[in-house]
């Protein structure tokens, strides 16, 4: 599909959805160290082997020694074997400068412009960057993407947000393209913040709040996106619902 006769006027792009995760992110970094996403690629050593590991494997690995783990439940293989990888909700750039650095065309989209400006100063240049207001460099990625990864991002999603984030993917993944989606499960044994039901309204006080999704909302979200659930992996201790969304190909 040209990106000309692609229409994504579905995504909301307001200056306040900006505003408010640029705000987040000064909060991240007076509560958090924020050397992990002003690191340079440059300054990342040779990077650790993902072929034949298992998700579980892949979340704990430190991809390079100088960086925390990756945090991203993807099967080893499937992830070797990915060539173009897609981020929604990209950050700063944490994962997309690791995926820069072992030959991957990586794009992450982020609706902060403050993350995306350290995103662009920290990785190599197999990486590129769009705001999600930028339709015309969106659209040009159209059909191109082989996986999207969700780290830290599905969990902050409700179902209204995750439907256009969806339709989004799909238009960027080729057919039988690959979600690797990062969705909430509360485990009462351990705290937690803010946790709403996927059908709340997203929260003007707190973005980083929480979204709970049941299987069923799981199963109907991607119904209405054109995707099929190809597995759910619940992992309480993480407090994390792991869901693995295949593409359709007739979509
Ligand atoms: C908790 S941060 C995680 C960032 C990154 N994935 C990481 O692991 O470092 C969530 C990110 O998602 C972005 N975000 C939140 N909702 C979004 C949406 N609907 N579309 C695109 N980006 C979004 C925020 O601006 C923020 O950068």
């Amino acid at each position: 599909m040209m990106a000309s006769q692609l229409d994504l006027s579905f995504i909301p792009t307001n200056a306040e959805q900006t505003r408010r995760w640029d705000r987040e992110w000064l909060h991240y970094f007076c509560t958090e160290d924020p050397k992990q996403h002003m690191l340079t690629h440059d300054k990342l050593g040779p990077p650790t082997s993902l072929a034949g590991k298992s998700a579980s494997e892949v979340h704990q690995t430190r991809l390079f020694a100088e960086l925390c783990p990756l945090a991203v439940w993807v099967p080893g293989d499937l992830l070797h074997s990915s060539r173009s990888v897609l981020e929604i909700g990209c950050g700063c750039g944490f994962f997309g400068k690791q995926m820069g650095k072992i030959g991957k065309r990586y794009l992450g989209l982020d609706q902060s412009q403050f993350a995306l400006s350290i995103a662009r100063l920290t990785s190599p240049s197999e990486c590129s960057y769009a705001h999600l207001s930028d339709s015309e460099a969106i659209g040009s990625w159209a059909g191109s993407m082989d996986l999207m990864v969700g780290r830290f991002f599905f969990i902050h999603q409700n179902y209204a947000s995750d439907l256009w984030v969806l339709r989004l993917a799909s238009i960027l993944l080729r057919k039988g393209g690959v979600v690797v989606a990062d969705f909430w499960l509360s485990n009462p044994a351990i705290e937690h913040g803010i946790v709403h039901p996927a059908n709340h309204d997203l929260d003007p006080l707190y973005p980083s709040c929480a979204f709970a999704f049941t299987v069923e909302q799981i199963h109907r979200l991607a119904n209405e996106t054109g995707f099929s659930v190809e597995d759910i992996a619940d992992q309480p201790s993480l407090q994390r619902r792991f869901v693995q969304l295949r593409r359709n190909s007739a979509t």
